[in-house]
């Protein structure tokens, strides 16, 4: 006998999924507003940034539309088929916003200032630059004090969703579909004894999506940025369950023991390394696994599988700073993968984004 279709289910689930289109068009309508201001009067003050960029052509920005559609469906229908609660995708931007949206505009004048005078590696006397790779002591997209400072960890999350037009945690929940595929290789395990580690856990948006998803793991992030780390702090403190382990470390050589994560996941990471420390990173995400484990990567999208946003891809970049994103649009991280005896690799694209996807042979 064919079901009927519960009303009770479906009105709540269309209200839903047009709020969530409702959050995400005015997400890219600010983002997108914002940019053309800030553009505009960047243009005025620092006219050299002008020529250094090339505009986008029509196609590509409608091609551009419509990837963030198709994200957006997948987005919603992964919440839909349990991957993730829906709650996700409400997840607090105009909280952030209110907060921080009016020191981002305080904050540009020190980004033009720095473009202007191709001030790369400049660091206020009072931050603690010892002990850092030197890869690492940058201003990543002209940030004031690259990723040293409390005002740089406040500001990055709404600096990264203006950046993708308000797809960026998007593009993050996109980990959790392999990476519970992944852990289904643990069925024997009890789910409180799943350890998931997050490198470069940033201010731990990422890690929250995987609580939010893996309710019962142990989860452990990671982060060269102790300010970055203080945020991720706060963010974890406030949801409930148990509170991820946060660690600063060196994803290129870290303390945990050989084996002892089921998954590892890695978001935004390797464009901002040079490519010595992108297969390091590899290698020590495979001593880290746990035979049988999955390693999950989200990055930029590369130059071999987006060559229509080719001109994204070069003015990148320009804008905001990232001295190792030209060679990591055409690094073959499979090879890497390969070369660190990772198997079954996989990957995939949504919007700008690419994923890897990997496992230790058992
Ligand atoms: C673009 S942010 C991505 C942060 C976060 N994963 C996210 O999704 O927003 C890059 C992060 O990598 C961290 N990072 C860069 N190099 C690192 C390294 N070698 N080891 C650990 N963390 C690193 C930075 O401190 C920063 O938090």
């Amino acid at each position: 006998m064919q079901s009927t279709p519960n009303i009770n289910q479906f009105i709540p689930d269309t209200f839903t999924k047009l709020a969530y289109q409702g959050l995400q068009e005015s997400k890219k309508i600010f983002s997108v507003a914002h940019k053309t201001i800030s553009n505009r009067i960047a243009d005025i003050i620092v006219p050299e940034r002008n020529g250094k960029t090339k505009p986008l052509s029509p196609a590509t920005l409608a091609k551009l539309q419509e990837q963030a559609k198709i994200l957006q469906e997948t987005d919603w229908q992964d919440a839909q088929v349990g991957v993730y609660p829906s709650e996700l995708l409400f997840d607090n931007f105009w909280g952030d916003f209110f907060r921080y949206y009016p020191e981002v505009w305080l904050d540009l004048p020190k980004i033009w200032s720095k473009f202007q005078n191709k001030e790369y590696q400049k660091f206020d006397p009072e931050i603690d630059r010892e002990g850092y790779p030197s890869y690492y002591l940058q201003n990543f997209h002209y940030q004031t004090n690259g990723y040293l400072s409390d005002l740089s960890a406040n500001l990055y999350d709404l600096q990264v969703e203006i950046l993708f037009n308000g797809s960026a945690d998007a593009m993050r929940r996109r980990i959790l579909k392999p990476l519970k595929q992944g852990l289904q290789a643990f069925l024997d395990i009890p789910a409180s004894q799943i350890r998931v580690l997050d490198v470069a856990c940033g201010t731990g948006r990422t890690l929250k999506m995987i609580r939010s998803a893996l309710s019962k793991a142990s989860l452990f992030g990671t982060d060269l940025s102790p300010a970055y780390l203080r945020k991720a702090n706060e963010l974890l403190s406030e949801i409930p369950g148990e509170l991820p382990q946060l660690l600063q470390g060196n994803g290129e050589n870290l303390p945990y023991t050989d084996n002892y994560f089921h998954g590892i996941t890695s978001v935004f990471l390797f464009h901002e390394l040079p490519p010595n420390a992108r297969q390091q990173v590899i290698e020590e995400c495979y001593r880290m696994l746990q035979p049988g484990g999955t390693l999950v990567i989200c990055d930029s999208m590369q130059v071999s599988d987006s060559p229509d946003f080719q001109t994204i891809m070069d003015n990148f970049p320009i804008m905001y700073h990232e001295p190792y994103y030209k060679h990591y649009t055409t690094d073959n991280i499979e090879e890497r993968l390969s070369q660190a005896r990772f198997v079954d690799i996989r990957t995939k694209n949504h919007f700008v984004s690419k994923y890897w996807i990997a496992r230790k042979d058992k």
